[in-house]
């Protein structure tokens, strides 16, 4: 139990929303969690989670019998909380910047009815000056001079949500009032994480900062993986040892199709637009993200090759569409773009995916089917584009034997590659000379 029980609002019941009302509900807290979305709140409130998010359905259940965890569709609920975390969307809109429309929409709800002295914490990803500017329309526009606000920004990945928050690497408070930070820091107090006490532009702009590192370090290394293919040599083994190294680590250094996601590539854009507005251009983001659209040729480039040439026609099963394992979301997703420019190119495409049941995803020229087996049937190619792990447990000789020996081109070098040869396929991993 914490040492003092808070009342808290959570506004978003999306997967950062409803992981932070979900567990800090499992802290001891009293929350209460907000979504327009009404068919939404409804089903959580029976303990229905509508996202795959590994641990999260127990907690809510949890959270709703000990009544620790209370989900609704009215803001005005909010009224009583101490502390009242946002995490809505910020989507990006057409210029490539964040849009603010759910914020701003929440905020105009919010203002009258927050309780005096209430702390407001920016959670989820908002533009550096958001915050600020938050407490500046609290006073102007509303005269709500007495609520305070922090940018507590998160690091939470798809699929391992529930790890993260209980287990954070750090926890950032970004705020020029001590005692709303302590307000929020006092959420977390049972949790063993540092905290990292900043000013609201650190705060916000840490955040972007770090999913952009994450993405220039993929580009690099799928970058890497390609002169490994012209050199003789072995991702495998060149980021073993780049991993070893405590200043580069081992995280991160996987290749595959390229990286997506809902977070990667939208943060990475708008922290491009944001350097841009400050006069600055980061050519080095920005060649990130073109690297990252490269890899995506590279792909296409090695089907290609492996179907002698002609992609209209071509048999080819695809296993996996989601932007990475663990997760049921295709948003972004470089699988799917990589399945999609297949299908448009002619290819004629069968796909598993063990999340993303058929008749699959609108727009998407593929027959999406229920059994990894059927994938397999006369292809040409085995496309293996998503890292689950239940891929390198299937009946390869029996997907040879469907696939009349197809060549199986394995973008994230999931796959045992001996135990291919042994049932008679051949395998074209990534980075390997
Ligand atoms: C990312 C960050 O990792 C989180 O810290 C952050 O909180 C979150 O965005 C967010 O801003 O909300 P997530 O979008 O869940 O989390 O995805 P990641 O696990 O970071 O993966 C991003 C992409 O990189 C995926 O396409 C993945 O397949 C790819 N990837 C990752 C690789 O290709 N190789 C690797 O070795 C690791």
């Amino acid at each position: 139990m914490p040492s003092e029980q808070r009342a808290v609002g959570v506004v978003g019941a999306g997967y950062v929303g409803l992981t932070t009302a979900a567990c800090l509900a499992r802290l001891g807290h009293d929350v209460i969690c907000a979504d327009i979305d009404e068919s939404k709140v409804d089903k959580l409130g029976r303990a229905e989670v509508p996202i795959a998010e590994p641990g999260l359905p127990a907690l809510v259940r949890e959270g709703l019998d000990s009544s620790r965890l209370r989900f609704t569709t009215e803001l005005g609920a909010l009224a009583r909380c101490d502390v009242v975390l946002l995490c809505l969307p910020t989507p990006m809109s057409e210029q490539g910047d964040a849009d603010l429309g759910a914020v701003d929409a929440a905020l105009g709800e919010l203002a009258p009815v927050l309780a005096r002295g209430c702390v407001l914490a920016t959670k989820s990803t908002v533009p550096v000056g958001t915050t600020l500017r938050l407490r500046q329309r609290l006073s102007g526009n509303w005269g709500r001079a007495d609520v305070r606000v922090v940018s507590n920004p998160e690091f939470l990945r798809e699929g391992h949500a529930v790890t993260d928050f209980l287990h954070p690497d750090r926890i950032v408070l970004g705020t020029d009032d001590d005692a709303a930070g302590e307000a929020v820091a006092a959420l977390y107090e049972n949790l063993d994480a540092p905290v990292v006490r900043t000013g609201f532009a650190s705060a916000e702009l840490a955040k972007y900062a770090s999913n952009g590192f994450l993405a220039l370090k993929l580009s690099y290394v799928n970058e890497l993986a390609e002169l490994c293919e012209r050199l003789g040599a072995d991702i495998g083994d060149v980021g073993r040892v780049m991993g070893m190294d405590g200043r580069i680590g081992p995280a991160f250094l996987a290749p595959g199709p390229g990286w997506g996601g809902s977070c990667l590539p939208k943060d990475t854009e708008a922290l491009v637009r944001t350097s841009g507005t400050a006069g600055l251009d980061f050519r080095l983001l920005r060649e990130a993200t073109l690297t990252n659209l490269r890899q995506q040729d590279r792909v296409l480039a090695k089907v290609r090759r492996a179907v002698g040439g002609r992609l209209a026609g071509a048999r080819i099963g695809v296993l996996g569409l989601t932007f990475k394992a663990g997760t049921d979301d295709l948003r972004h997703s470089p699988a799917l773009a990589v399945a999609d420019r297949l299908a448009r190119e002619g290819a004629i495409l069968t796909a598993y995916d063990p999340k993303v049941e058929p008749p699959g995803p609108a727009g998407l020229d593929a027959q999406v089917v229920d059994d990894p087996c059927l994938v397999a049937k006369d292809a040409e190619v085995i496309l293996v584009l998503t890292e689950w792990p239940e891929f390198r447990q299937l009946d390869w000789p029996r997907l040879a034997t469907l696939s009349t020996h197809a060549t199986v081109v394995d973008t994230r070098n999931l796959l045992d590659a001996d135990a291919l040869a042994r049932a008679g396929l051949r395998h074209t991993g990534t980075g390997a000379g």
